[in-house]
């Protein structure tokens, strides 16, 4: 023993005597676990075996049944001043906001894009940026330890101009935040926008959180309380980005399992929703970020259009057949060449209503004018196009991006899709986004469904006065 500490002969000795006495354990291991492996797949087989002979195949395995009470409402934001001369209204995502505030008892997680809810924030004097201080103020409250609620932030990596404070008043306040780096993992950045309350209701729609989309910017989303079916499933989305906002992370190859889902566009989310049969699913972009199961927003887009039998509305801010930020230019036509192909092949009516306002691109408008050429009464195509803008008096004009339709949905003769992207590829390759679809076709039901819901946002908007037609003399510089 003595020689041990001075040589390192007998110690490795023993080294190599102790390796091989491990060899043979591992070796035995092996011989053990091949002959398990082996066992399994007989195994199973004479499982499948004995099922297909003894039991009915059952219609759908229990999970995809959700036997939740849930309750969706249509929100809107309207902007201070519109006056729409219809009866169509719905509640407004402040007060949803107040009310899942209201609600929450263990946790709040948001995905967002950036944070500006105070005047502070924009440099502005604004009466109307109230709602929205209220709402940080509330945020919080519930952010402090005391309020038993862990708040958790996910928001895009902002940039060295982008006002933070926001962010750093919740996080004092002890809300766990993390910036997610899209621009370096998609070169994207995080634009989806939505809320998971205790596992259990959700919010998703077009407003940020931001005080202009609360009382200066039209928008709209949806609030489904007492869903925890759905709201798991959103929270896996939400899980992604948190994963993503630790420092370092890299998008994994294969998403884990707990990221994946049962719940897509062919085998959606079977659910009560105000007591209606539905059926619902949540898709998500860009493709880096879906994991297994998960529907692509833009292949939730182009299923949406092309299961349309009468007609496909749309309602969003930006509308370009091009990958908006490449350099060199891009041509990317996957959602309008799926237009003009049902337009064309099924006579499916194609309404789009477009924002125009101080910093829309000018070369959307030639894209526009093309697709709304489309338009034939004998041939009966029928593809139009109108561009909605919302009036400013000179006080609003100084707000900064505001007085815009936000808006990002569809509506179809069959379902309803209420999403978060601007439509144009990049927000589909690179971004991240999601959306809420909900089809309730096979309704019993004499209350009005979402789909009739949200088609009469559509034609109120579409009918107003704030809707211009698109045609081959639409001057732009005077439109907008
Ligand atoms: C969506 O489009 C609008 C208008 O071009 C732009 O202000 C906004 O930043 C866009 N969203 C993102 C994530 O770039
Ligand atoms: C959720 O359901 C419970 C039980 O039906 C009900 O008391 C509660 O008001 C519902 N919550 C919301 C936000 O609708
Ligand atoms: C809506 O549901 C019906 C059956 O209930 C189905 O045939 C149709 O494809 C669904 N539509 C979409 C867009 O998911
Ligand atoms: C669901 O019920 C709420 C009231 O509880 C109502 O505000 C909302 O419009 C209903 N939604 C649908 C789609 O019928
Ligand atoms: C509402 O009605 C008034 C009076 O008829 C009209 O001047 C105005 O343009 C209408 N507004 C909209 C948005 O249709």
């Amino acid at each position: 023993m003595s020689t041990r500490m001075s040589s390192d002969g007998p110690y490795e000795k023993l080294v190599s005597v102790k390796m091989s006495r491990e060899e043979m354990e591992q070796r035995y291991q092996a011989q053990k676990y091949y002959r398990i492996v082996l066992l399994i797949p007989t195994l199973l087989l004479s499982l499948m075996v004995l099922q297909t002979l003894l039991l009915p195949r059952p219609l759908h395995t229990h999970s995809d049944v959700c036997t939740d009470p849930c309750r969706l409402v249509l929100l809107e934001s309207i902007p201070e001043g519109l006056d729409f001369n219809s009866s169509t209204t719905n509640p407004s995502i402040y007060q949803a906001w107040l009310n899942l505030i209201g609600e929450a008892q263990s946790s709040l997680d948001i995905a967002s894009f950036y944070w500006t809810l105070t005047n502070k924030d924009t440099h502005t004097h604004e009466p109307t940026a109230d709602l929205g201080e209220h709402i940080l103020s509330e945020l919080t409250r519930l952010s402090k330890k005391e309020s038993g609620v862990s708040v958790r932030i996910a928001v895009s990596l902002p940039q060295e101009s982008q006002p933070q404070e926001d962010i750093n008043i919740l996080s004092n306040a002890g809300a766990d935040v993390r910036k997610v780096n899209m621009r370096e993992l998609t070169s994207g950045v995080l634009h989806t926008k939505f809320w998971v309350v205790d596992k259990k209701h959700i919010y998703i729609g077009s407003a940020n959180m931001d005080w202009r989309s609360l009382t200066q910017v039209k928008e709209l989303g949806a609030v489904v309380y007492n869903c925890s079916c759905l709201a798991e499933d959103l929270g896996k989305i939400f899980e992604a980005y948190w994963y993503l906002g630790e420092p370092g992370k890299r998008i994994p190859s294969h998403w884990p399992a707990s990221y994946s889902t049962l719940f897509n566009k062919d085998a959606p989310l079977q659910l009560p929703l105000n007591g209606t049969s539905s059926t619902a699913y949540l898709s998500s972009s860009p493709p880096a970020l879906c994991a297994d199961g998960r529907t692509q927003d833009l292949n939730a887009i182009l299923s949406v259009i092309d299961d349309a039998q009468r007609f496909v509305y749309i309602s969003v801010m930006n509308y370009l057949p091009t990958m908006e930020f490449s350099q060199p230019k891009r041509y990317w036509a996957e959602i309008d060449t799926q237009l003009r192909r049902v337009a064309y092949e099924r006579r499916v009516r194609v309404r789009l209503l477009i924002s125009c306002w101080g910093s829309t691109q000018p070369v959307m408008i030639p894209f526009l004018r093309s697709l709304a050429s489309l338009s034939d009464p004998k041939g009966k195509l029928d593809v139009q196009v109108k561009l909605f803008v919302v009036p400013a008096n000179p006080r609003q004009k100084e707000i900064p991006y505001a007085r815009v339709n936000h808006n990002k949905y569809m509506v179809t003769d069959k379902v309803a899709y209420i999403g978060t992207s601007n439509w144009s590829g990049d927000y589909f390759m690179h971004t991240a986004g999601s959306a809420l679809v909900v089809n309730q076709t096979s309704a019993q039901s004499t209350d009005p469904t979402v789909q009739e819901q949200l088609q009469a946002v559509f034609e109120r908007d579409w009918d107003s006065a704030y809707s211009s037609p698109v045609n081959q003399h639409t001057d732009f510089n005077i439109v907008c």
